[in-house]
């Protein structure tokens, strides 16, 4: 799906001043609702994607769901990706989530009390973080949680070889090409797989990662995938589908 090719919509008239901002900002007309497109769907405090394979619009929501279960009982500290980043009493890493996709890992991190700066290359899914931020920012049970949280639409690799960036810790999820029938049974990720497809650049957004990171990159992958790029890590944490792979960099 080629993000020009996505239409804005206001679905009632106090979205039409956001919608008209956000189409400017992107070079794109308002446009009415239309089945057989892709559309971003304004409403006064919400913006979804509506695709036409999926009945229902999507939109990030920090403050329910997912999100909002993980937060409450995902674990905390002790829960693997906390373990993966480095996260012990008295150490709160900070974390560039540089594949950030839906926001759920950098929430996780947030929630535990880490710093997190988000890069997502895709436009779409950039403004559905920026828009649940948003949200977030005025919802006092996850406003200090969204505070710690920041994004970039970027290219990771670019932005990271800029420099200017700096965190403890580099964490990586890219899109895994398909033989992980458990994710793509997920109607979230089949849409992430419509709207950015597969990521073919990997093992050099590790490379940049392994060049960048203050202590240590992350990289998530299903259980029993390859090592990205062939890159042995020097340790792995393992949850139940998950394995969380570990560079140092020093
Ligand atoms: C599997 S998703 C990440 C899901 C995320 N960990 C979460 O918890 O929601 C991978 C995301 O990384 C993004 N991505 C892949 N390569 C990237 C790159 N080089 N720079 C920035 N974003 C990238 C893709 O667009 C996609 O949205």
């Amino acid at each position: 799906m080629n993000d020009k090719a996505i239409a804005i919509v206001a679905l009632d008239d106090q979205a039409i001043g956001r919608a008209q901002a956000l189409a400017d900002r992107l070079g794109l007309e308002l446009a009415t609702i239309e089945a057989d497109n892709s559309q971003l769907w304004l409403s006064e405090h919400r913006l979804a994607l509506k695709v036409p394979d999926f009945k229902q619009p999507f939109s990030i929501d920090f403050s329910s769901g997912k999100y909002d279960h993980r937060r409450r009982f995902g674990g905390g500290r002790g829960q693997a990706i906390a373990r993966a980043v480095g996260l012990k009493q008295g150490q709160t890493p900070s974390v560039i989530d540089a594949t950030a996709g839906f926001a759920r890992d950098a929430f996780v991190l947030a929630s535990l009390g880490c710093q997190v700066t988000m890069i997502e290359q895709n436009l779409v899914m950039s403004l559905l973080i920026e828009d649940a931020l948003l949200r977030a920012a005025d919802d006092p049970d996850i406003a200090e949680i969204a505070d710690r949280m920041q994004l970039h639409q970027a290219n990771a690799i670019n932005i990271l070889a800029e420099g200017k960036l700096q965190a403890d810790v580099i964490y990586l999820d890219p899109m895994y090409p398909g033989r992980d029938k458990s994710a793509l049974v997920k109607k979230e990720m089949q849409l992430l797989h419509q709207l950015v497809g597969t990521d073919i650049d990997s093992a050099e957004l590790l490379a940049a990662a392994r060049a960048k990171a203050g202590k240590r990159v992350v990289v998530k992958r299903p259980k029993g995938a390859e090592f990205v790029g062939g890159q042995k890590p020097a340790a792995s944490v393992h949850s139940k589908n998950t394995r969380y792979d570990i560079y140092p960099t020093r």
